[in-house]
């Protein structure tokens, strides 16, 4: 079994659901608390093992790119006047190699990484949308690089979604459960609630494997008009193994403007220079 060493980060999509914010930066440029949402995906790829980043990007989104280069001008600016440098961490440990291709139009997630298929070839890599923000210890992708290591083939992160919430995920038709683990039989995108086959939303990590790119290079387009990462998955099943886990996170929808806000309170009170005001604001 090949290990997991790469990892897509599909940036290139709109971001409507935040503008204005998002009308001249990228959604993933967005902070919640000091910093932007890639750099915590970036932080959770790296510590499941990833080795080169692959980031899939679009127009006006070369900050997300520029911000993981070396700042020498600031490093040397802060020296001069004698501040800490550790507020510039990104730039100044090491992020393995990055490797930055286009999407030339948002024509959906799957066609996002289909377009990664040069640097992926016929490596498993990792999938992060930066803007699900998942929250553990380990952090999510470790935990499922650790199952794939005993389940091998393909890997969803899902997590059970409300009744009435269904149509905004892809939604697994589940097998038999193990704990954690449950073997995927089927896969729908969006489905209406009285349609869906399970609760089980697929959430934005995904460990997959290299012939899903055959299958997205069909260009189908599903719901919503999109080429979808989850009819290309569906493909495969069946020729190989395919897993959803629910991980020990704590997910923020960061796509989305309650999910964002909700999500700067919850790691602002996690972070002791800052919890107690947050903490007595709230309470006011
Ligand atoms: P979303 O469904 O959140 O779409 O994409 P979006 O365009 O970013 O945001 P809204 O819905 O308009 O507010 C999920 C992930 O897939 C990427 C997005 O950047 C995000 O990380 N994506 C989506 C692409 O890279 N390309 C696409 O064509 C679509």
């Amino acid at each position: 079994m090949k290990p997991v060493r790469k990892a897509i980060f599909p940036v290139a999509g709109l971001g409507t659901r935040l503008l204005p914010a998002t009308k001249t930066m990228p959604k993933e440029m967005l902070t919640i608390v000091d910093r932007p949402l890639i750099q915590y995906a970036v932080d959770e790829a790296r510590e499941a093992g990833v080795e080169q980043l692959i980031f899939v990007t679009g127009r006006g989104k070369a900050s997300l790119v520029d911000y993981f280069d070396m700042a020498y001008e600031l490093e040397r600016t802060l020296d001069d006047k004698g501040k800490d440098k550790h507020s510039l961490d990104p730039s100044r440990s090491g992020y393995g190699e990055l490797v930055s291709v286009r999407q030339q139009q948002p024509l959906g997630l799957g066609h996002a990484i289909w377009c990664a298929r040069h640097v992926t070839g016929d490596e498993p890599f990792a999938v992060l949308l930066p803007d699900d923000l998942m929250v553990g210890r380990p952090g999510a992708l470790k935990q499922m690089v650790d199952a794939y290591e005993k389940l091998g083939g393909n890997i969803v992160c899902a997590q059970e979604v409300p009744a009435d919430k269904t149509s905004s995920y892809g939604i697994v038709d589940p097998g038999m459960s193990d704990g954690h683990v449950t073997e995927v039989k089927g896969m729908v995108e969006k489905p209406d609630p009285a349609d869906a086959p399970s609760r089980l939303g697929i959430v934005g990590r995904y460990i997959l494997q290299p012939e899903v790119m055959e299958k997205l290079a069909a260009h189908e387009t599903g719901a919503g008009g999109e080429i979808q990462l989850t009819d290309a998955m569906a493909k495969l099943i069946g020729t190989q193994p395919f897993h959803a886990i629910k991980v020990d996170a704590v997910r923020h929808d960061c796509g989305d403007k309650t999910g964002f806000v909700l999500a700067n309170l919850a790691l602002g009170m996690e972070d002791p220079a800052i919890a107690e005001t947050i903490r007595a604001y709230l309470n006011r």
